[in-house]
């Protein structure tokens, strides 16, 4: 297979090969899509590169509604599924998850299997909590989620040295890889090489894989903690689902020991099927990124509150002394 050398960071594809490269996540989802979807609708929110829609086709799915609000993704997606299954098991519905135009092309009622990887680094920060509400009329009583729990934990290390933590080199690889689905996997590949120059009006450069490393290292400034040891103290702050109502995205955290460290890490889980993922063991994902990795506080009571989708961050605020 030819490497993909140059993806141009505006292009979607540059943001969709290091999570459908992502062993562990993809796991997760297609684990719980094959325990979960033969002969049943299947709804996909924020489809991307049509990835988990592959996955629930493969397994047998009836039906595969697949929303995505990016164009070219969404002309993606359709383009390499067609290429993979018979068109008329899914549907890719272009626009944004929350509108009424979308949500309205889906039969009442109609969804057994709701998936859905709309997480980032905050872990709401995609919507995969408000999704669930926005799509509740298309679901019914026994729908499946996957993910149905989206946890938040607070890491807390008493006694962290600097020099235990140590920055992982992120290598960024841009051959597409761990899908393990074969045809789709080449598809998609090979459209991404046909398609990314001149659907974006770039001239394909032939750059380097090592131009390309230095390309996404400029673009995410990641230190993920390596070799450390797992903290003694891990609360759980934040469990939502999609019964729950009242999510408040923001939680208090205690510190008694000078100088402790705390992390937030996430987990998502389908609890129907028992699969877990935490977001330590992602590639996709950097749990352990500055902005949410905080060293060296004083004792007292802390506030941490999300603050909504278009910053996408969690603020950290110090109430009192203790
Ligand atoms: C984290 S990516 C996951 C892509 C794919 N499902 C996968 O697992 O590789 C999230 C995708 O959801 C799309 N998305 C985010 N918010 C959306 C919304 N409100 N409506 C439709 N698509 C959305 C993004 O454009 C992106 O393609």
């Amino acid at each position: 297979m030819a490497e993909i050398d140059y993806i141009p960071s505006h292009h979607p594809a540059s943001e969709y090969t290091c999570m459908i490269s992502d062993a562990p996540r993809n796991t997760f989802y297609r684990n719980a899509l094959t325990k979960t979807v033969k002969d049943k609708i299947v709804l996909d929110v924020g489809t991307g590169t049509g990835i988990l829609t592959a996955y629930a086709l493969e397994a047998g799915a009836k039906f595969v509604y697949a929303i995505e609000r990016n164009p070219l993704s969404a002309k993606m997606a359709n383009t390499v599924l067609s290429q993979c299954y018979d068109s008329s098991r899914f549907k890719i519905i272009e626009g944004n998850a929350r509108s009424k135009e979308v949500i309205d092309q889906i039969p009442k009622g109609s969804i057994d299997v709701f998936v859905a990887e709309l997480l980032g680094r905050a872990m709401f920060d995609q919507g995969q909590y408000e999704s669930w509400k926005s799509f509740e009329t298309v679901c019914h009583k026994h729908t499946v989620y996957i993910p149905d729990s989206l946890v938040v934990e607070v890491y807390h290390w008493e006694q962290l040295n600097d020099n235990q933590i140590i920055p992982a080199e992120v290598t960024y690889n841009p051959i597409i890889k761990n899908i393990n689905l074969p045809k789709f996997e080449n598809a998609l590949h090979n459209y991404l090489l046909q398609n990314i120059s001149t659907e974006t009006n770039e001239v394909k450069l032939s750059y380097s894989t090592k131009n390309a490393s230095e390309w996404i290292d400029t673009r995410c400034t990641l230190g993920q903690l390596k070799h450390v040891n797992l903290p003694e103290k891990i609360t759980r702050v934040i469990n939502v689902t999609p019964k729950t109502t009242d999510s408040t995205l923001n939680f208090q955290y205690n510190i008694d020991k000078n100088n402790s460290v705390i992390a937030l890490n996430n987990r998502i889980s389908c609890n129907v099927t028992g699969d877990q993922l935490e977001f330590k063991n992602c590639e996709r994902l950097f749990p352990w990124m500055d902005s949410f990795f905080y060293k060296n506080l004083k004792p007292g009571t802390y506030e941490f509150t999300f603050i909504s989708e278009e910053s996408k961050t969690w603020t950290i605020k110090k109430l009192n002394l203790s």
